[in-house]
């Protein structure tokens, strides 16, 4: 599926999982724009990649598509194949699957884990290993204010993006010696598709508790993700970097 108008070998790779929308679009856009191939991912969302990688394009960036599961190893081992040099890794793919603890399915449980703690484990697992061997390379996990926090209704959704910030701070530890570093972003609300099922009046209340009283935005995810990935955080690694409009400070 290679659409890209300069080789790959005159630019870093970025890989950023679920940038057929939203924040992971915004993130492909912005790594783009920083000068990195981007393999654009989706899982089920062709035309939404096509979209992104369209936009990546148009704006004189070079970028493939790629296709996985986040939750099947084996789906991320197949696609990742043909690539042997990403020294960016965006794991962004994410869901949420809503209930009371006490109503959760075992299903509802398993697929929010699968999907957003058993996924980047994965991906991390086969990244880190082109990662070592080149001695050098970003991993940035998309975590949320819900993994630091909590969340009413959200017991699976909150303990996978915990699980991310834990998974953040040990890999840093295991690879900080060889050039890698490994952080998390933990946003807030932020205006997408995700969170377009929230009921308006929850949401108003939502947004009047934010001190900065707005959602934030895909693009402002973006920029932090862009300074991690930079030269200028070289010194940061382990970290989560919460992007919540002060809603929680850390
Ligand atoms: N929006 C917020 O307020 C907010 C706040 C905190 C954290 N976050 C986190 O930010 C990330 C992006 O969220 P978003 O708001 O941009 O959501 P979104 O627009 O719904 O995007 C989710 C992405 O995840 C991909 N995905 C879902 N299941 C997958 C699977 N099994 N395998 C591979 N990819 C899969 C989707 O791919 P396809 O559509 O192609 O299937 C899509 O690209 C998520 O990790 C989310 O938890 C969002």
């Amino acid at each position: 599926m290679s659409t890209n108008t300069q080789g790959p070998t005159e630019k870093s790779t970025a890989l950023v999982t679920g940038s057929s929308s939203g924040i992971g679009r915004a993130i492909a856009l912005r790594l783009s724009r920083d000068g990195f191939h981007v393999l654009v991912h989706f899982h089920q969302n062709k035309k939404g990649a096509d979209d992104t990688l369209s936009q990546v394009e148009g704006s004189g960036g070079t970028g493939e598509i790629v296709q996985f599961n986040a939750k099947e190893s084996a789906s991320i081992e197949a696609a990742l194949t043909p690539y042997k040099s990403i020294s960016v890794l965006v794991n962004n793919a994410g869901l949420h699957i809503d209930g009371l603890a006490g109503l959760m399915s075992d299903d509802a449980f398993d697929q929010v884990m699968r999907t957003n703690a058993y996924g980047p484990f994965f991906l991390m697992r086969h990244c880190v290993r082109q990662m070592l061997r080149q001695k050098k390379g970003s991993i940035v996990n998309i975590s949320s204010l819900a993994g630091q926090t909590g969340n009413p209704g959200q017991m699976n959704y909150s303990a996978s993006k915990a699980a991310l910030i834990a998974m953040t701070k040990t890999l840093s530890h295991e690879v900080g010696s060889r050039g890698i570093r490994v952080n998390a972003v933990a946003p807030g609300l932020i205006e997408t598709e995700m969170v377009s099922d929230i009921p308006a009046p929850y949401l108003e209340q939502m947004i009047n508790r934010i001190p900065l009283k707005r959602m934030g935005t895909a693009d402002e995810v973006a920029g932090v993700v862009s300074f991690l990935c930079s030269k200028d955080a070289s010194y940061i690694t382990g970290h989560t970097l919460s992007v919540n409009g002060g809603l929680f400070p850390s």
